[in-house]
């Protein structure tokens, strides 16, 4: 097989598959739910978590306003709910009402999370930076939800009780599957 060689990026840039999340905000009388896949865990200590987000997202105009966001993990039987906020503009829709969202109290900003993720962070806006056409933000995470029960005592995902929403592009999703996993020592 002979490899291709382009120059710029192309679709794979994105190296799918991803974890995809679901980032929520509010301010200004409005709440919303928007999903990422450009997301990453930048330093333990203090815990800082990057996002990276359009800034014509509506979205963002709520981080921007309330200098908070969260961060929500749900499993793979709310794939469909990861699509629906990932392809509506908050700006026409109210998708917490449209799509009949359910929430629990943060319990150190404002921002929604969602009852069915099986961990969630809520971040503190600590830098905010333009990279090309996406803004990396980067948010202090100031309280973690987790249902103890999905993780093993390492802390890592049990497949056998949870499975996460991975993305693949092109509107295709998957989970990782259990009989996949190898421990390498
Ligand atoms: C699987 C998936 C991953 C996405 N990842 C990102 C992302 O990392 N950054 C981003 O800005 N938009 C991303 N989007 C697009 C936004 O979720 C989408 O534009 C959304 O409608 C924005 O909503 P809002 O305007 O209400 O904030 C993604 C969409 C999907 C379906």
């Amino acid at each position: 097989m002979v490899k291709a060689i382009s120059e710029g990026a192309g679709a794979f840039l994105q190296h799918y598959p991803r974890v995809a999340v679901v980032v929520t905000a509010q301010a200004l009388g409005h709440e919303n739910a928007m999903t990422v896949d450009w997301h990453t865990p930048l330093s333990l200590n203090p815990p800082l978590y990057g996002i990276a987000v359009a800034p014509q997202r509506f979205t963002y105009q709520l981080i921007a306003e309330s200098k908070e966001f969260g961060l929500n993990f749900l499993p793979f039987e709310m794939v469909e709910l990861v699509a629906l906020v990932g392809s509506t503009g908050g700006w026409q829709v109210d998708k917490f009402q449209s799509f009949n969202i359910n929430r629990e109290q943060p319990v150190k900003t404002t921002v929604p999370i969602l009852e069915a993720a099986y961990a969630a962070y809520e971040c503190r806006l600590v830098d905010d930076r333009e990279y090309g056409d996406h803004r990396l933000l980067v948010g202090e995470i100031v309280a973690v939800h987790q249902l103890k029960e999905v993780f093993t005592p390492e802390e890592m995902l049990n497949l056998n009780i949870v499975s996460p929403v991975l993305y693949l592009g092109h509107e295709h999703y998957l989970t990782a599957a259990r009989e996949t996993i190898r421990e390498i020592l």
